[in-house]
């Protein structure tokens, strides 16, 4: 593959962000909201609680919450995806209730809420789970310190969203330090509220009930654009990925570098090249800024053709490793241990028929399909869709040859 290829705004600020702008009765204006289903699918739950949501040119949503008035979300539309969680956080400051499905469980681990529910609970909220739904009463949310019992990006967006109309000081310890936090908490700083520490693992919000309605401009998405760059990489190609923030993918970057893919920044984002054979190289995930767990699957696939042995640990969701019967029906060779996969590369991969278990997953099958000999055909493209903009045009702009068949 070669060429240039422009990276989209971030899938999972954007959701934060939206469940954010509806805590404001007013109207915000995002740029660079990517138009992905996870987005159609938080945009339907609003929705669905009387807010309007519509793009009015590409990636600019125009939200107004001004009617949002119900605080029971849709079960068939919740149990999508689990940042259908945040509209809790945001329902409980906006209106002081929230009923809201439980996410349940997932591809990639248990992922439980209890974190979230323990932090509602420390600001004042009476929770409680019955019939498959988180349930929160708070009549007059309070300022408090909450240590994080593990970081966790989920729950501190929610406690970010939750205690931005609260007056006082909300601090938040250990908190997760993902950049699409700090976009959050930017977004929440420009409606009004007083953000400061995001990014580091102290968080304290300074809240207010004037929250007002803002325009931003969302993040580019690092986890697409290591998805190219693997691509890229895996192809032994010749690609500027452009708009990126580089910082955002360090950890990338370096493994890339490691295993001798050539890596340069320009002035508009980063090329990566890859001409000779690659080297194994062994990775933990982490949370940021360590690898991102986002990107394992992805790059299992580029191992899995680079001679020797190569490791990836996965510390952050137990049930990642989704993708690697996908893989072996391609002819990895790929062998799983606890937490860790251990990927003894072949010299070629066989096209084959496979299934995207998850979103992360299908982007894996894909590296794996441009690298494989022959014919690829990927199943469930539903779970791509979810996190992916245009991945078909993109990829074949730079020469891939990728076909949507159906669906
Ligand atoms: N956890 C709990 N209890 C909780 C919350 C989290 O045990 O109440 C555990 C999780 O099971 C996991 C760990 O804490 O083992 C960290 O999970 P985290 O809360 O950070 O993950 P998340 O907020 O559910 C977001 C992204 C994921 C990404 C992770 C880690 C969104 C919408 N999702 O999930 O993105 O993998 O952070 O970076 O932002 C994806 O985009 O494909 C995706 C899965």
């Amino acid at each position: 593959m070669s060429g240039r290829l422009r990276v989209a705004g971030a899938k999972n600020s954007s959701l934060a962000v939206i469940a954010a702008a509806a805590l404001a009765a007013d109207r915000s204006v995002l740029e660079n909201v990517p138009l992905c289903r996870d987005v159609m699918t938080i945009l339907d739950i609003l929705r669905a609680l009387g807010a309007q949501a519509e793009f009015t040119a590409p990636g600019r949503l125009e939200l107004d919450a001004r009617d949002l008035t119900d605080h029971v979300a849709p079960y068939e539309l919740c149990r999508q995806m689990r940042a259908s969680i945040y509209v809790a956080g945001m329902l409980l400051a906006r209106l002081g209730r929230a009923q809201v499905p439980l996410p349940g469980g997932c591809v990639i681990g248990s992922r439980p809420v209890d974190f979230h529910i323990r932090g509602f609970e420390a600001l004042g909220a009476q929770v409680v789970t019955q019939h498959g739904f988180l349930k929160a009463h708070a009549p007059h949310l309070t300022a408090t310190s909450y240590y994080e019992p593990r970081s966790s990006v989920g729950t501190t967006i929610n406690l970010m969203l939750a205690a931005s109309r609260i007056p006082g000081a909300t601090v938040l310890q250990n908190a997760a330090r993902e950049p699409e936090v700090v976009d959050t908490a930017v977004f929440l700083s420009m409606m009004g509220a007083r953000v400061r520490g995001a990014g580091t693992s102290t968080i304290t919000v300074e809240g207010t009930p004037d929250l007002r309605g803002a325009a931003y401009t969302i993040i580019p998405d690092r986890i697409e654009a290591g998805t190219y760059l693997i691509a890229a990489a895996a192809t032994h190609g010749d690609v500027l990925i452009e708009d990126l923030i580089p910082e955002h993918v360090t950890a990338l970057l370096a493994k890339l570098g490691e295993a001798g893919a050539v890596v340069e920044p320009e002035p508009t984002g980063v090329r990566v090249r890859a001409e000779g054979g690659l080297r194994p190289v062994d990775v933990d995930t982490a949370p940021y800024p360590g690898f991102p767990t986002d990107l394992h699957p992805q790059l299992a696939a580029l191992l899995s053709v680079v001679s020797g042995r190569s490791t990836i640990r996965e510390t952050i969701f137990e049930r990642r490793f989704g993708y690697v019967d996908e893989l072996r029906r391609m002819g990895a060779e790929c062998r799983t241990e606890g937490d860790m996969v251990t990927i003894t590369g072949v010299s070629y991969l066989s096209g084959a028929p496979v299934e995207a278990v998850d979103i992360r997953a299908g982007a894996a099958l894909v590296v794996a399909g441009l690298q494989a000999r022959g014919e690829t055909q990927i199943s469930r493209l539903e779970n791509i869709d979810r996190g992916y903009e245009g991945l078909e045009e993109k990829l074949g702009a730079l020469g891939a040859r990728v076909q949507r068949v159906s669906g």
